[in-house]
């Protein structure tokens, strides 16, 4: 199994260039399951959940092909006969799966897709996917590990409020209501970019969509539609961990490639933590950080601060002159990384959904194992501001969503490498 090894204390310096969103393209390419006609898709990471959503389109007969060196996916179905089935062995490693059951139920009429697997981080169920579903006309089953589900006549539009706000079910929500008969008003939705550029494909490819204040949408459902090319928005989990990085241990790192206007609320924290930046509309460098501030934070929906940045500004707290707070209001168990960083001389303690970090602490070097993608790469934040050596165990974690994070690193001065 590949593990990484790091040897910290080596100022960051340079320039990282951030990939597509990964969390973009996966309901983009959902989408595509809708449409006959060709699809580019441009600045797609190379990452394995992206991978994984391409082989699970390719396993339901769609004609999809990856050019990885220019990070494009075309899509042609035309004359193509697609299945309706979504198998548990492409499910079980990416939850994400679960987000072709809307397309595949509103173009085909029916739909049976493998319940996703467990997974580190809670017990994430499909209960608000399954609902809205329903909402739509949808009639759904739970056989033997599978989500049944079929709309003899269609799904039709409909006003429906979600139960809680979801980005998946949202994002189902979304595209099953992009081809149902009539208009669909959704509301409590989750208002991530990455749901934006959701919405920004599906209206190229023809949909009326419109997104008010307070977490509405309208959608009016359209069963003609056209080829189109979409850019996939920048990976904004990606951008703030380099962000953080710079943080830790950066000397003037500079992160291209993206939208600060969207890293508003990060940016807001790291600057209450004493954080020193340049910021323009499309980079931000580092310029350092001498004294780091305690601060109290809560994860929220977007814009409040992601629950995917948790664990890695958890790092950056470890730092700071006193103690700080994170209360994980997403997900219930996504403190899976606090024993490993205390074990590299954190002094974390967690009370229920509240984790209290004692700063500053010098870490060192540890052998470590990662527990889910987020946890994984703030272990590795850990060993690039720890003393001496970290190795970090099951870094198959980490390539479900960064793309060559260690040569991205490694460019910038740190001292990481990739071992069997
Ligand atoms: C997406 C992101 C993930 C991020 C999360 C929260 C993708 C591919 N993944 O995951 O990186 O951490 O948003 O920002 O975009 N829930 C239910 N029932 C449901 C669905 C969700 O109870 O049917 C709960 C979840 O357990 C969780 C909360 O709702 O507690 C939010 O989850 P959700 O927004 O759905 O996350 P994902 O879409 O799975």
């Amino acid at each position: 199994m590949q593990k990484l090894v790091v040897k910290g204390k080596k100022k960051l310096s340079g320039v990282i260039k951030i990939s597509g969103s990964k969390n973009a393209t996966l309901p983009i390419l959902a989408a595509t399951i809708l449409n006959k006609n060709k699809i580019e898709i441009n600045g797609v990471p190379i990452v394995r959940d992206v991978i994984t959503m391409v082989q699970l389109l390719k396993n339901i007969g769609s004609n999809i092909k990856f050019d990885l060196k220019k990070r494009k996916i075309f899509i042609h179905n035309k004359n193509r006969k697609l299945k309706t089935i979504a198998p548990y062995k492409l499910l079980k490693t990416m939850r994400a799966g679960v987000i072709v059951l809307g397309p595949l139920l509103s173009k085909f009429k029916k739909a049976k897709v493998s319940l996703p697997g467990g997974c580190a981080i809670g017990s994430r169920p499909v209960d608000i996917h399954l609902y809205v579903l329903k909402k739509l006309g949808a009639k759904i089953e739970i056989k033997n590990g599978y989500i049944h589900a079929q709309a003899k006549k269609g799904l039709v539009g409909k006003k429906i409020r979600l139960p809680s706000i979801s980005v998946g079910a949202t994002e189902n929500a979304i595209i099953a209501a992009s081809f149902a008969k009539g208009t669909t008003l959704l509301s409590n939705c989750a208002s991530e970019p990455e749901v934006r550029d959701l919405t920004n494909f599906l209206k190229k490819m023809g949909i009326k969509i419109k997104w008010s204040t307070n977490r509405k949408i309208k959608i009016l459902g359209n069963q003609n539609l056209k080829s189109t090319t979409h850019k996939v928005m920048f990976d904004r989990i990606e951008a703030g961990t380099f962000i953080i990085a710079g943080a830790l241990i950066g000397k003037k790192l500079k992160i291209s490639g993206i939208e600060t206007q969207i890293l508003k609320k990060e940016i807001s924290v790291l600057k209450r933590m004493g954080v020193k930046f340049q910021i323009s509309k499309n980079d931000i460098t580092i310029l350092g950080s001498k004294n780091i501030k305690p601060v109290s934070i809560k994860t929220e929906p977007y814009p409040g601060f992601p629950t995917d940045l948790q664990a890695q500004i958890m790092v950056l707290m470890t730092k700071a002159n006193g103690i700080s707070k994170i209360k994980e209001n997403i997900f219930e168990k996504r403190f899976m990384h606090v024993p490993e960083l205390n074990r590299m001389g954190a002094k974390i303690k967690i009370l229920g959904d509240s984790s209290f970090v004692y700063g500053p602490k010098q870490l060192n070097g540890a052998e470590v194992m990662a527990t889910d993608l987020r946890a994984s790469v703030s272990l590795v934040l850990a060993g690039l501001s720890a003393e001496k050596t970290t190795i970090i165990n099951r870094v198959y974690h980490l390539d479900r969503g960064y793309e060559k994070l260690e040569n991205k690193l490694r460019k910038c001065n740190a001292n990481i490498f990739r071992r069997n």
